[in-house]
């Protein structure tokens, strides 16, 4: 063993105090984690400074070795802790940095457009329409799209070998009992066969309308198409009359319309109504003066109407001598063409949003 050295306390003591003031600016500076962990190792490592300073004790003499021996176990905790606390701080600190790069938010970007679903023109006039004649007392029905020829066409007086079954070119379904060609089974034409079946069901005072597709295999145009959809109404009570008739559909029109339209009533026939009817607006896009919509008429056609003829009651076994009643069709194509200045149906049944976002 070495001679104590006094001289060497001195000296050790100094290296403490240098060796602390030191490390106190190193890890205040370091910036990053690898400088920080370079640094623990430089003083506390094995071959490291504090280790290089502790192997003077035992030169030292024993009088001074406690307190120097303290001195070097404070270095040694104070360092490490402080490299501790630093090390926490800068791993928080680049945490936070890449949380905050991976959301990189441009507040002033605009914000991406939202689009509103909304109702297809079709449904839209449907629903108006509903509206109106359920403001003015009448429930809403429904019935199947394929319907037997017997509600279609025979219940409402259109037998087989009627000329009006021309004016129906009709879809009929094969059927395992009919395998091929016409048989009992075909698509609607019209909801008029909603009116049978309403009747069958229940008693007068009945007050419905009827909203429905309704099919027909004919060329498709700008006025034609294969599927389309019709609003059907029926009143039938004791002592209806034609007059109650007028007065309801004027009322529909001016609805519809506005306050100040007018409207005729123009013979028709329909197998099904007696007297029949159409009724006609004014036009609403020249006045009555003639224009290319009206065809130079003053007049747009909207709908087929009539007194619902005796043998159809014959048909529901309703007393004809008791009850009478009103019909009507309304063609939803063709008033939502005229509400909305559309000019080719097709466009109804493309889904262009290009059209369809006009609405
Ligand atoms: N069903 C007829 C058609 O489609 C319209 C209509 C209904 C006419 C009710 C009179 C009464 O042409």
């Amino acid at each position: 063993m070495k001679k104590p050295d006094s001289s060497l306390a001195q000296k050790t003591a100094l290296d403490i105090k240098n060796v602390q003031k030191e490390i106190f600016e190193l890890v205040n500076s370091a910036s990053d984690i690898k400088l920080l962990e370079e640094l623990k190792n430089k003083y506390l490592g094995r071959k490291g400074k504090i280790n290089a300073i502790s192997q003077n004790l035992p030169e030292i003499p024993v009088d001074k070795r406690k307190e120097i021996g303290q001195a070097l176990n404070k270095l040694k905790t104070e360092t490490e802790t402080s490299i501790d606390n630093k090390f926490k701080t800068l791993s928080r600190a680049s945490a936070e940095t890449s949380e905050a790069n991976k959301e990189k938010i441009d507040i002033t970007l605009p914000g991406n457009p939202v689009n509103h679903a909304h109702k297809h023109p079709l449904t839209q006039i449907t629903q108006e329409i509903s509206k109106i004649f359920i403001s003015l007392g009448f429930q809403t029905a429904t019935g199947p799209d394929i319907e037997s020829d017997y509600y279609n066409f025979e219940a409402l007086n259109i037998p087989a070998e009627h000329p009006a079954r021309d004016m129906h070119d009709t879809f009929y379904i094969k059927t395992d009992s009919q395998p091929d060609g016409p048989g009992t089974t075909l698509l609607r034409t019209h909801t008029s066969p909603v009116q049978i079946r309403v009747m069958e069901k229940f008693q007068p005072p009945v007050r419905i309308i009827v909203p429905g597709r309704v099919y027909r295999n004919e060329a498709i145009d700008a006025t034609h198409s294969a599927v389309f959809h019709q609003i059907e109404g029926l009143a039938v009570d004791e002592n209806i009359t034609f007059a109650d008739l007028k007065a309801t559909l004027a009322t529909f029109a001016k609805k519809m319309f506005g306050e100040k339209i007018a409207v005729r009533f123009r013979p028709s026939y329909f197998p099904f109504t007696e007297p029949s009817a159409e009724m006609d607006v004014r036009c609403i896009f020249c006045g009555g003066k003639g224009c290319k919509i009206c065809k130079n008429l003053g007049w747009l056609e909207t709908l087929g109407c009539g007194m619902v003829n005796p043998r159809v009651f014959d048909y529901v076994k309703y007393d004809r001598e008791k009850y009478t009643g009103f019909a009507f069709g309304i063609g939803v194509e063709r008033i939502t063409m005229l509400k909305f200045g559309v000019d080719d149906v097709r466009l109804f049944y493309e889904n262009d949003l290009r059209f369809l976002k006009q609405f």
